[in-house]
């Protein structure tokens, strides 16, 4: 998602920053002059990431709140580089280490880069980076409710705790998942999933689970065929991959439909009946079901597009797995510092963030332009062209 990609990427970002260290820095390149933008549109995302059941106490010392330092006048996107800047309340010289935790980047990225003192690994590996990519993904999710676009998440499951699922997208309640301290669209499940999480950390131990993110309002066309690399589905599996914790990504039915007939795994096109100038803009068809998560052949079709992401439990154990001293080859504990013991409902936050930065990157991509004026009168355009009830 950066220059230097086999194709020039249209919408550019990158972080820098520690866990400990002064703060997240985000810049982002290639956005649109003209966007109404405010840090509070940025802080509201920040303030859903710091939440769900199961943190650590650092989120109730952080308050993270986002200071635009570059690329805004008068409230305004100039077009120019975007940067921001989220400060550290916890902002130390943390201590040495030598002890690396299975599951972290800590012992790959200690011999990778020479060191002894894992430190610097530990610090650039965390999840706190999170931070700058949900800012720049705030900055993607104004712009796309330009577009009429929204994107949700919700917990599916904690552990073995299994929340039953809804037949209709549409009928999930998004006040009652943001009110929800584990983000579940069924609160009945709350309690258990709470109480797995209560039992796992009496243990010194941590549990995973899995969230889903829905994108609605987007577009029939954005990413393509034509290409490996400008396929949607391609693009956003490897953007929600790339949070920490993620190990595995699916889209619409995913892995279920490997196990169904051909018949039950696809959505049936059929025509969209009554005809008459209300019409005026509507498609010629509908979908019966949405089994696909909104991408085909590369490209959105113009249902939901539905991702879900399997979180791994949290590597940080209080009650340690086995390691070895870095400087003397003994057996010991793996190292231990203050850690969340599930972080499902903010890893869909930050799912959130990614998928909004790729769609708001295959809307710049497929409406072109430089302002915001610009970018939607193509998007109305291109949505005039292809109703054929014009
Ligand atoms: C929002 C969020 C918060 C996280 N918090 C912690 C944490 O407090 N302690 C921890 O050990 N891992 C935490 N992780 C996971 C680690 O960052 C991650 O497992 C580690 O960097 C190794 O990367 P990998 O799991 O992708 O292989 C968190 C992940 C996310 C998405």
């Amino acid at each position: 998602m950066c220059a230097g990609d086999i194709t020039m990427r249209r919408l550019c970002f990158s972080t820098a920053g520690e866990s400990h260290g002064k703060g997240l820095t985000a810049i982002i390149e290639g956005f649109i002059a003209g966007l109404p933008l405010q840090e509070e549109d940025i802080n509201r995302e920040l303030k859903r990431r710091q939440g769900g059941y199961g943190r650590s106490s650092r989120m109730q010392m952080e308050e993270d709140r986002a200071e635009i330092t570059s690329g805004i006048y008068k409230g305004v996107t100039t077009g120019n580089p975007i940067a921001i800047f989220v400060s550290n309340k916890d902002w130390r010289e943390a201590d040495e280490v030598a002890y690396p935790r299975p599951g972290h980047a800590d012992l790959a990225g200690a011999i990778k880069y020479g060191l002894n003192d894992i430190r610097s690994v530990i610090e650039r590996a965390s999840a706190r980076e999170t931070v700058a990519r949900v800012a720049v993904g705030a900055v993607a999710r104004r712009f796309l409710a330009e577009f009429g676009i929204d994107v949700h998440s919700h917990t599916i499951s904690i552990g073995n705790v299994e929340a039953v699922m809804q037949d209709e997208v549409s009928s999930i309640d998004w006040q009652q998942v943001e009110r929800s301290p584990l983000h579940c669209a069924d609160a009945r499940f709350e309690k258990e999933m709470m109480n797995a999480i209560d039992a796992a950390r009496a243990d010194g131990d941590t549990l995973g689970g899995i969230f889903e993110v829905i994108a609605q309002g987007v577009p029939i066309g954005l990413g393509s065929y034509t290409n490996w690399d400008r396929r949607l589905d391609g693009i956003i599996a490897q953007a929600v991959m790339s949070v920490q914790s993620i190990k595995g990504v699916g889209i619409g039915s995913g892995f279920a439909l490997a196990s169904v007939r051909g018949a039950q795994a696809h959505d049936a096109i059929v025509p969209n009946i009554a005809v008459d100038v209300s019409d005026r803009g509507k498609l010629p068809w509908r979908r019966l079901s949405n089994r696909a998560g909104g991408i085909e052949g590369g490209m959105s079709n113009g249902e939901p597009i539905v991702i879900r992401a399997a979180v791994k439990p949290i590597a940080t154990l209080a009650n340690p797995l086995p390691s070895v001293d870095l400087r003397s080859g003994e057996a010991v504990e793996a190292h231990y510092e203050r850690s969340d013991v599930s972080v499902v409902p903010a890893a869909g936050v930050v799912a959130e963030a990614m998928i909004s930065i790729v769609l708001a990157e295959a809307c710049l991509e497929k409406f072109g332009g430089d302002s915001l004026k610009e970018t939607t009168a193509n998007y109305h355009n291109y949505l005039e062209s292809i109703s054929l009830w014009q």
